[in-house]
This record gives C-alpha cells, sequence and structure tokens, in this order.
C-alpha cells in the first residue's frame, strides 16, 4: 500500500516537472515552444561544449519582448538555468551550428529534460566555490560594475549572464554587503534592451537618488544611463539613451565621479587604445574634454574599464588591458600623475608600465564610489580572459578578489600605487592553526631570501620564491593541480618588490592564492585546483603563523 502511494506521488511530481507540451519543430535549426504558466520558471538544461540556441521570447500578442542565447543541450545535461515565466509566452528557437549530423532538431535532449518548477535551487555545489570572496549564486560573471557605498551598505553590480555559466547575455547583477565579505545576493539590477546588452560601468549617488552609467552593447557600443530611487535595488532605464555615441568599435565602460575643482560630472571611458574624458554639469548632457593614452604604457591589447581617482596629491588613472598583461592575457595597468577637471597628465616617461597585481588572474579593477574615511577600496574579477570560460566550475564562473585599499609609495624616481588587504580582512580572522584549510591567511615573516611550498597529498603544490637580492618574488603554478583546461594556464608569475620585503600575507580560499607584501608593496592573484585542498606548508627563511578565516 505504502509503495502504491509514494509510486503515486512520485507519478505526480513528475507530471508536474516534466515539459508537457512537445515543440514544434519547423526546420533542422528552427523550433518553436509554448511555455506552460502554471508555474514559475522552466528549468532549460544547458550543454556547455554546444552552440548556442538564439531564443526570442514572444508575448501573448506576439511581440518580442526578450532575446537570451542558451546552450540547449542537445545530448545530455550539464546543469540547468532558471528562466522565469511572467505570461503567455512562446519561445522561437534558432539553434546555431551544423546540427544536421547530430539527429533532427525534435531528437534534441533539451525537449526531454525541460523543466517546470517553483523553484530553483542555489545551494552550492562546487567544492572550488570560495568561501569568503563574493561569488554569483549561480551563472557566469565577470567584471566588477557599478559599485557604491551608501548608509553603511557596499554594493557591487557585476557582469552577469543568468543563462549559462559562461560569457553571455550579459546583465548586472547585484550583491550587497555591510563588511566586504559576507555578500547577499539581490535580485538583477539591470537586463538587456534593444539598445544591447549590458556591458561595464558605474554609478554615482546624487542625493537620493543612484544612477548607473553603462555600456549598451548592440551593433555599437554605446553610453546609457538608468536610475533608482530605491537605494540601487530597481534601476529605471533614461528615456534619452544612448547619452554619448562613437563611431569607434570599442567604446565602453563608463566611469563617473563627482569632480570638486570644476564642479561638474567626469566621465572616463575607454576607446580602443586612448581613455576618453567626459564632463556634464547635469549628468545627462557631456561634452568631450580630452583623450589619454597615445604612446603611454602597454598597447599589446584592448583598452577596458578605466577608472579615474586621487589619492594623496597624486591622480591615478586605471587602465584594464587585455591581452597585453604581464604574463599573456588580462591585466590592470595604471598612470599616476595630475588631473584639472579636464585632461589627465601622466607624470611618468611615456614607456613606464605599471601593473597593479602581478599575478595572472586579476581583472577589470575598479574602485566604490563614494568609500567612507576617504578610502579607496577596489575589487577585480579573479580570472583571465585567456581561459575564465574553462575553469573547472560549472555552477557558476568567477569570483571576486578581496577587498582592497589603495594608497601610494615612491621608489627611486616614481609614485607606485599600494595595495593592501582591506582592513575588513583582519576582522575576518579566525583562530591560529598549525597547517592550512582550504580557507585562511598565512602570514609569513621574513629576513631575507625565502622559500614556501604549499602541496598535498596528492604531490600536487605550489611555491613561491622572495628574492632579496633581485627584489623579485615569484609564484610556480605549474604543479598546483587541475592546469589541463587551457594551455595558457600552466605559469609562473613574477612581481618586483621594489625594495625588502618584510611580511607576507597569503590569502586562500579553495581555488585562489592572493599573496601580499603586508606594507602593500606587491601583491599577485593566482587562480589553483588542487584535487584536495593544500594541507601542508613548508617555509625556508621565514617564520610562519596560519590564521583561519572566520566565516
Ligand atoms: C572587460 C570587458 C569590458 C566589457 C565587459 C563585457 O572584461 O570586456 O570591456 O564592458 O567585459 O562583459
Amino acid at each position: 500500500m505504502k509503495k502504491t502511494i509514494w509510486m503515486f506521488m512520485a507519478m505526480m511530481m513528475a507530471l508536474t516537472t516534466e515539459a508537457q507540451q512537445p515543440p514544434m519543430v519547423l526546420g533542422d535549426n528552427h523550433a518553436m515552444l509554448k511555455l506552460q504558466q502554471e508555474k514559475r520558471y522552466i528549468l532549460l538544461p544547458v550543454q556547455e561544449k554546444e552552440d548556442i540556441a538564439a531564443i526570442a521570447v514572444l508575448d501573448g500578442h506576439n511581440n518580442m519582448v526578450q532575446r537570451l542565447n542558451v546552450k540547449l543541450a542537445i545530448d545530455r545535461v550539464d546543469y540547468y538555468v532558471p528562466y522565469e515565466i511572467k505570461g503567455a509566452c512562446l519561445f522561437d528557437i534558432t539553434f546555431h551550428g551544423d546540427r544536421r549530423q547530430k539527429g533532427a532538431v525534435g531528437e534534441f535532449a533539451c525537449w526531454r529534460e525541460i523543466k517546470y518548477s517553483d523553484t530553483f535551487g542555489t545551494a552550492n555545489r562546487e567544492r572550488f566555490r570560495p568561501v569568503y570572496h563574493h561569488t554569483p549564486l549561480y551563472g557566469w560573471m565577470n567584471d566588477p560594475n557599478g559599485m557604491f557605498y551608501r548608509d553603511g551598505v557596499w554594493h557591487l553590480y557585476y557582469q552577469y549572464n543568468p543563462y549559462g555559466s559562461q560569457w553571455e547575455n550579459m546583465h548586472w547583477g547585484h550583491s550587497t554587503s555591510k563588511d566586504l565579505i559576507h555578500w547577499e545576493s539581490q535580485p538583477i539590477a539591470l537586463e538587456p534592451d534593444w539598445l544591447g546588452s549590458i556591458f561595464s560601468g558605474s554609478c554615482v549617488t546624487n542625493g537620493n537618488e543612484t544612477i548607473a552609467f553603462y555600456t549598451t552593447a548592440g551593433l555599437h557600443q554605446t553610453q546609457s544611463m538608468a536610475i533608482s530611487r530605491d537605494n540601487g535595488k530597481t534601476f529605471t532605464k533614461y528615456a534619452g539613451n544612448p547619452v554619448i555615441t562613437s563611431d569607434k568599435p570599442d567604446f565602453r565602460d563608463p566611469n563617473v565621479f563627482w569632480h570638486e575643482g570644476t564642479k561638474r560630472w567626469i566621465m572616463i571611458l575607454a576607446a580602443g587604445q586612448e581613455m576618453q574624458i567626459y564632463s556634464s554639469a547635469n549628468l545627462t548632457e557631456w561634452k568631450y574634454e580630452s583623450s589619454f593614452g597615445k604612446e603611454y604604457g602597454n598597447h599589446s591589447g584592448v583598452w577596458e574599464c578605466p577608472d579615474l581617482f586621487s589619492i594623496e596629491d597624486k591622480w591615478i588613472l586605471i587602465c584594464n588591458i587585455n591581452p597585453g598583461g604581464p604574463f599573456g592575457g588580462s591585466a590592470t595597468q595604471y598612470f599616476v600623475g595630475s588631473f584639472d577637471g579636464h585632461k589627465f597628465t601622466c607624470e611618468s616617461m611615456p614607456k613606464v608600465t605599471k601593473w597593479i597585481d602581478y599575478g595572472k588572474d586579476h581583472y577589470a579593477t575598479v574602485s566604490f564610489y563614494n568609500a567612507p574615511e576617504n578610502r579607496r577600496v577596489v575589487l577585480a574579477w579573479m580570472s583571465n580572459w585567456q581561459y575564465a570560460n574553462q575553469v573547472p566550475t560549472q555552477q557558476f564562473r568567477s569570483a571576486n578578489s578581496i577587498p582592497r585599499d589603495l594608497g601610494l609609495f615612491r621608489y627611486g624616481e616614481e609614485t607606485y600605487v599600494s595595495v593592501v588587504p582591506s582592513k575588513e580582512m583582519l576582522d575576518a580572522r579566525g583562530e591560529k592553526v598549525k597547517q592550512p584549510t582550504e580557507a585562511c591567511e598565512i602570514v609569513v615573516d621574513v629576513k631575507g631570501s625565502a622559500d614556501i611550498t604549499l602541496s598535498n597529498t596528492k604531490g600536487e603544490q605550489v611555491t613561491m620564491h622572495y628574492d632579496a637580492g633581485k627584489q623579485t618574488i615569484a609564484m610556480d603554478r605549474t604543479m598546483s593541480g587541475n592546469v589541463s583546461f587551457s594551455e595558457a594556464f600552466p605559469c609562473v608569475t613574477e612581481a618586483p618588490t621594489y625594495g625588502q620585503i618584510k611580511q607576507l600575507r597569503i590569502f586562500i580560499d579553495r581555488c585562489s592564492i592572493e599573496a601580499f607584501d603586508a606594507e602593500g608593496k606587491m601583491v599577485m592573484t593566482n587562480l589553483v585546483f588542487p584535487s584536495e585542498p593544500y594541507n601542508s606548508i613548508k617555509v625556508k627563511g621565514g617564520k610562519v603563523t596560519i590564521y583561519e578565516i572566520k566565516y
């Protein structure tokens, strides 16, 4: 009897979760699907190695309301992504790539595997998901966007694909935190529209309003804005978008701030291999002021995600570049100089190139608007465009760096930006432990050259070598674990230390190692994918203290 009830319940569950409506197959690469409306979500099965299926969503009046690209499963399901059903609608689906050899569209696994559900589980399924770094609950994340601080809350928006764990369908995801360590996921803040998908940008606060500036990436990249009156939770797009246009193909990532000297809003944005500066009295009408970059710094790739701010008496221009990083792929360079509200002037010789982080996985660095106590707090995307889409996670891809505070230091004739872990990381220090754990901070006091080896019982290891004579630090991840998903992944990264180092602070969080000179003259961020956590450390030439990170 019990068994019959159980079977009946199982059948009912199957009936309510499996797809009922068969697709309408219209050709070799074309099908339509009417969505059932009884459930909140349709759960779309994704197979990452497949080509995208372009889905046009038509409402009950056959008007297109949304477009999304999803790698619908052809022969097996890697994972599901939810699409919220908001009323009568039809998916008009064009499968890309040559699928004919794989059989008719009607046989694709997606039709059998589609589910309807009122819920979508986001409990962590990934052993490489960091514990104390920000990650999206599911889906793909790249650049941090629009970060601002207000009323005790740090807001982090980010480049987000809610329909797969690879780059596509750019939205602004949103998370908030009171301490820069514990993050709470918020509803999506900005969705693509007919001007394009929502690329990187920034936010400013003006009275009660929060104004987001972002790139609408359609046929061309144009700059748009949106206004929030509920502290950055929901945004209404400005009716006069786009606010700045250009015929340049790479024209993006507006970063806006208030310039007290000229009493104007300033926008800096990336245009090919230079940064353009605009000014405005009202945030909607922008006047071109000047460009910076010709012949300065590294030009081996496209300039992206700028930021411009003062620290003490200097102005810092942040310039993310891809490719062209010191170890291949993407990295963050910066320039030190002055800014008069119209023009940035670099104080170094044009050939001088300065990097903010000498690891391989630290990109799209930008700062929070309006951080308290005059702090300049930055976050980066902890990955590299060379392999970001292939790293061995699936439920989500990519984390942010730990929060860092910027300052200045001088070495020789040059002024450099110093980078230290934000003070919130000290509050996160827990008990002292004897061996490294998967989420810990390792402090190494050194007197001269030192060798540090992190290893696990599988023989996987990461070695670091501080050469006090040469004034360099190197990190070798060639034997760190899974390095096979990209030829560009195994590598040794090396940084100048600009003088001697006394203490290293090394943050480990499952798949990342961030090594700082405690005084801020060197930082190196690298991903690692060991088959078990590094649970042993050997140090030659230094004294080690290990702290758990409280979470
Ligand atoms: C940098 C970048 C930005 C762009 C965004 C798109 O990683 O290429 O220039 O706005 O990513 O997701």
